[in-house]
C-alpha cells in the first residue's frame, strides 16, 4: 500500500501565516501539522510516499521534510501547478501511485486514532473506498455524506447548501485504484475543482464497495486560527512529555508539562505546563500559562502569555496584560512603552486581525 498526502493549496484562511509559507508547515506544539500525518502513515506500516506541492511552497516543504529517511520512509515529491481539487492530484500522482491501493491524506488534517484498523478493515472487505466520517455542528463547510441504518454510504456532496446529515467528511481516505477511472467519469464543480468528493460519489453510482466509519479520536482541519490553538491544545494535552535541556535559573519555577529545548534560557520566570518551549529561546521575568507553544529563537521579555502560539523568530517585549488566544508570526516583533502607553504605533500586514481588548 502506497500514501498520497496532500500539501498544495493556498492555504487563504490562515493568512497572514501563509504569505509567507505553506499551512501544512504551520506548527502545532512546534512541529509542522504535516509532519504528524506523515508520522502516522509510517506507523502504519506504510513507507512509500507521495507528497503532492504547489509551485508557491513547494520548495519549502521539501526543504523542511526531506527525503523521508528521517521519518523512515521514502518521499516522492509531486507538483501540482494548478490549485484544481483533490481529485486532479490523485490523477497527476497516478505515475507515483500505478494500481497500487493507497491511503489519501490531506496535509492539514489531524486525527487521533491510528490508521492501522482502518487498513486492516479497507484491506479485509476488499473495498474500493473507505471513508472516514465525523459529526459537526458545520456541514456546510465540508463534503457530507447520507448514510443508511446499516451505515452504508448513500450520497456524498460537497458543501452542501443544505446538508443531508451532520456527517463531515475527514480528510483522510483509502483507495484501490477504481478510484482512477472514476475521476475521468467526473467533470470540475462549481469552484472549478475536480473534486475527490464527487469521484466518490461515481464509485457509489457504478456499484463499487463504498464504506464509511465514523472516528472516535479526535479530528482537527487546522485550516483557520481557532482551529489551529484548539489543535495545539489537544495535542499539548495528549502527547507532551516532560524534558527540559534549557537552562532554568534558580528564580524560575517550571510546573506540571513542560518541554523547553536545548540553548534556551530561562529566567525569573514561571511556566505552568502543558507548554512546549523550542530551542534557542530567551525568556526572561515571564509567565508562561498552560497550552501554550512557543517555536524556536523566540525572546519574550516582561511577558505574560497562555494558550497562545508564538512562531519561530518572534519577540514580545514588555506587554504587561495577558496576551491569550492568541497567534503571533514568525519574526513578528511585539513591543510596549514603559510606561502606560499615551498612543499605540502598529506596522501591520495585510489580513493581520487586532485585538486590543
Ligand atoms: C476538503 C474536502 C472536503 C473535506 C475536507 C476535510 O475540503 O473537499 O470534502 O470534508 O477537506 O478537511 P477543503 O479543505 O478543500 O475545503
Amino acid at each position: 500500500m502506497k500514501a498520497l498526502i496532500l500539501s498544495g493549496g493556498k492555504g487563504t484562511r490562515l493568512r497572514p501565516l501563509t504569505y509567507t509559507g505553506a499551512k501544512q508547515l504551520v506548527p502545532v506544539a512546534n512541529k509542522p501539522i504535516l509532519w504528524y500525518g506523515i508520522e502516522s502513515i509510517v506507523a502504519a506500516g506504510i513507507t512509500d510516499i507521495g507528497i503532492i506541492i504547489s509551485p508557491e511552497t513547494g520548495e519549502e516543504v521539501k526543504t523542511k521534510t526531506g527525503s523521508g529517511e528521517a521519518f523512515g520512509a521514502r518521499i516522492t515529491y509531486i507538483c501540482q501547478e494548478q490549485p484544481a481539487g483533490l481529485a486532479h492530484a490523485v490523477k497527476i500522482a497516478r505515475s507515483f501511485l500505478g494500481d497500487s491501493p493507497f491511503v489519501m491524506y490531506l496535509g492539514d488534517n489531524l486525527i487521533q486514532d491510528e490508521l492501522r484498523h482502518f487498513i486492516d478493515r479497507f484491506k479485509a472487505q476488499q473495498m474500493d473506498a473507505l471513508i472516514l466520517l465525523r459529526a459537526v455542528e458545520n456541514p456546510t463547510a465540508f463534503g457530507v455524506a447520507e448514510i443508511n441504518d446499516r451505515g452504508q454510504v448513500l450520497r456524498l456532496v460537497e458543501k452542501p447548501k443544505h446538508p443531508p446529515s451532520n456527517l463531515a467528511l475527514v480528510g483522510l481516505y483509502f483507495f484501490s485504484h477504481q478510484i482512477h477511472s472514476a475521476i475521468e467519469r467526473i467533470q470540475p464543480s462549481a469552484r472549478g475543482e475536480l473534486e475527490i468528493t464527487d469521484a466518490i460519489q461515481a464509485l457509489i453510482q457504478s456499484g463499487q464497495s463504498v464504506e464509511a466509519e465514523q472516528i472516535r479520536g479526535w479530528w482537527l482541519d487546522t485550516g483557520k486560527k481557532d482551529d489551529l490553538l484548539e489543535a495545539n491544545r489537544i495535542v499539548l494535552d495528549t502527547c507532551l512529555t516532560i524534558s527540559i535541556q534549557g537552562e532554568v535559573d534558580a528564580r524560575s519555577q517550571v510546573i506540571g508539562r513542560v518541554e523547553i529545548g536545548s540553548g534556551s534560557q530561562v529566567r525569573n520566570c514561571t511556566i505552568r505546563g502543558p507548554v512546549v518551549i523550542g530551542k534557542n529561546c530567551h525568556l526572561e521575568n515571564c509567565f508562561i500559562g498552560p497550552y501554550s507553544s512557543i517555536a524556536d529563537e523566540v525572546t519574550l521579555i516582561d511577558t505574560d502569555l497562555e494558550h497562545s502560539v508564538i512562531l519561530q523568530g518572534a519577540k514580545i517585549e514588555g506587554i504587561h496584560q495577558r496576551i491569550v488566544d492568541s497567534v503571533v508570526g514568525q519574526r513578528a516583533h511585539l513591543k510596549a512603552a514603559p510606561q502606560r502607553p499615551k498612543a499605540l504605533r502598529f506596522m501591520i500586514g495585510d489580513d493581520c486581525q487586532i485585538e486590543v481588548v
